[in-house]
């Protein structure tokens, strides 16, 4: 039967409790992870960890657990799933404190674990996609927990009919509010650079490898919001999706469709 890690304890989700004074409730204080599961295989789980110390170390907290404890957990978790391609959400918060913004009164950081069936169906109807303007903050860079923007950001696309807001920021392509955008033009793939308006997505490092491993060009730069729509071809990446095409945007074919 599937099971959650929770601070130290393999639990039934059911029974996996949080204290209603946890610093994630309370201010959404933590960051996370979301890591596929291919053939009970974990992928990159190097760069998804060492993303996931960039992300604690900008909120000024370490990794609780060294690298033999992620594998173990990961191992006992995607043992007790069902199927063999999962998706890992991790989840790391400062703790419980009394509700003050002072970092220092945390207890022991919370830390949650749970792989759950992968579920992917897009690669080939493509989706649809909206642009929005980009509301959300400067630490893009941070996996942070703290999600309103992207909750409001894809109910706004689901209201349109669509699945995923393309954010533009200052007249840019930034990303997607949960996945990375790849613009295709004649023959070259454009992607933004890696800053802190984007999240470095693992998918998004993959696909300039494969890329360049093909002998395909590509560019990290700006894109423009014009550039957007005159592409041939848009691609969406995320550890959920994978790859996948928009064939829509803003209810206007992509390119041929
Ligand atoms: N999100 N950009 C944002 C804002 C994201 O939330 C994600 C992934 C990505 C893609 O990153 P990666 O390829 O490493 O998954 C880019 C996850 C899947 C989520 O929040 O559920």
């Amino acid at each position: 039967m599937s099971r959650v890690y929770l601070n130290g304890e393999y639990l039934p989700l059911g029974e996996a409790n949080i204290n209603v004074l946890d610093r994630g409730f309370t201010f959404g204080d933590g960051v996370y992870e979301v890591i596929p599961v291919f053939n009970r295989t974990v992928f990159r789980q190097q760069q998804h960890m060492q993303r996931l110390r960039n992300s604690l170390e900008a909120i000024y907290m370490q990794d609780p657990l060294t690298s033999q404890d992620w594998t173990d957990i990961f191992s006992t978790l995607i043992e007790s799933v069902g199927t063999p391609d999962q998706s890992i959400y991790l989840q790391i918060t400062r703790g419980i404190s009394e509700r003050d913004h002072d970092i220092s009164l945390a207890d022991a950081p919370t830390v949650f674990v749970m792989s759950r069936e992968l579920q992917n169906k897009n690669y080939e109807q493509g989706i649809s996609a909206i642009t929005h303007e980009d509301i959300r903050w400067s630490y893009c860079d941070i996996k942070a927990i703290t999600l309103l923007p992207s909750v409001i950001l894809r109910h706004r696309a689901r209201q349109m009919g669509a699945r995923e807001a393309i954010l533009i920021r200052d007249d840019h392509v930034t990303e997607g509010a949960a996945s990375n955008v790849f613009v295709i033009k004649e023959d070259t793939v454009y992607t933004t650079p890696k800053d802190n308006q984007v999240l470095p997505g693992v998918t998004r490092d993959l696909v300039l490898e494969l890329l360049e491993d093909s002998g395909i060009n590509y560019q990290e730069t700006s894109i423009s919001r014009a550039s957007l729509f005159a592409a041939d071809e848009i691609w969406i990446t995320s550890s959920t999706w994978e790859i996948v095409p928009v064939t829509r945007i803003d209810d206007e074919p992509v390119g041929k469709g």
